[in-house]
């Protein structure tokens, strides 16, 4: 099997059921683990993405054996968090640790904010909205529900399968499971990446695979809408002057672990990006990219159309 494909954010796990025939002839036996089973198709891997699939070997019309794939289950602290929430539990914390500060905490009902507690940047962004909109990592869907209370046709995805229980709960119906970089075959007018989405890429490198997933889902007239943050103050020393590791990539790169409660998440990256990059970036990539507001922190809003 082509293992260096390989090209799936979601790992499938396999359970095996072999029944056992005596008189068939067939010699049976109990595979007791198997981990990382790759499954590699031209098209990537996203048509299978979140089904259960059914292999079944039939002989003479009896069954031998049933391997059964399923999506692992996500070890999902924010996911957990949401759901808790949701439940009644609305003071809990998620730890967020990470590679360029003191480990920190989100209070969950951050996640649950009403608009007029969003900071001016997602009202403004809110505002700008048009058309048919995809919520990209919506997590308890915050701003699809406020703009689908607006009257907009809003799509919200997010990776975590309890976040889409919980907006599902919250009245999202057409809330859907789905990482951004895998969708195929629609069309938006707005994407909508809000609390730093754009922070999904991770790294630089990716930002190319941001940009040409955006001109396949936008519309000839369509706009993504964005915030991000300049982190370079992060880097700050104390009289006032910048150290920063020219040998370790991009300053905006940071590596993160959430934990909550005893769900303790993987260890991933989230990209931070200051304006000028962004730009660079964008306009490398066939899109315009221009600065719609900027906050009080080092954070911004930013609109990019195709060109
Ligand atoms: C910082 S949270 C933002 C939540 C929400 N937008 C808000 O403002 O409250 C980031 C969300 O992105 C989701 N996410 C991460 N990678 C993703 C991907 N590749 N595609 C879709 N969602 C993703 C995470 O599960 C998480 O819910």
């Amino acid at each position: 099997m082509p293992f260096d494909k390989f090209n799936s954010r979601l790992v499938y796990h396999m359970n095996i059921n072999i029944n056992r025939f005596s008189n068939n002839g067939i010699q049976t036996g109990f595979i007791k683990h198997i981990s990382n089973l790759y499954i590699v198709g031209e098209q990537g891997t996203s048509l299978i993405s979140n089904t259960r699939i059914l292999f079944e070997l039939i002989i003479n019309s009896q069954k031998i054996f049933s391997i059964i794939f399923e999506p692992m289950k996500q070890n999902d602290p924010l996911g957990n968090a949401l759901e808790d929430y949701l439940n009644g539990n609305t003071s809990g914390k998620i730890i967020v640790k990470s590679s360029i500060a003191e480990d920190s905490g989100i209070p969950v009902d951050y996640l649950f904010r009403s608009e007029a507690n969003m900071p001016e940047l997602e009202k403004k962004a809110l505002q700008l909205c048009y058309g048919n909109v995809l919520d990209v990592g919506a997590a308890a869907g915050c701003h699809a529900l406020i703009l689908k209370n607006n009257g907009l046709n809003v799509q919200p995805i997010d990776i975590s399968e309890k976040a889409i229980q919980v907006m599902k709960n919250r009245g999202l119906k057409s809330a859907r499971q789905a990482d951004y970089f895998e969708l195929k075959n629609e069309k938006y007018d707005t994407l909508l990446f809000l609390m730093n989405g754009i922070g999904i890429c991770g790294e630089l490198t990716n930002l190319g695979d941001f940009f040409r997933k955006a001109m396949d889902l936008l519309k000839p007239d369509g706009q993504i809408l964005l915030d991000s943050s300049d982190i370079i103050y992060m880097f700050e020393v104390e009289d006032g002057s910048v150290e920063i590791d020219l040998n370790a990539g991009y300053y905006g790169e940071v590596e993160y672990q959430m934990q909550y409660g005893a769900c303790n998440g993987e260890k991933f990256h989230w990209l931070f990006i200051d304006f000028e990059t962004l730009n660079t970036y964008a306009t490398r990539n066939g899109f315009s990219c221009e600065l719609i507001l900027e906050g009080e922190h080092f954070d911004y809003l930013a609109r990019l159309k195709k060109v």
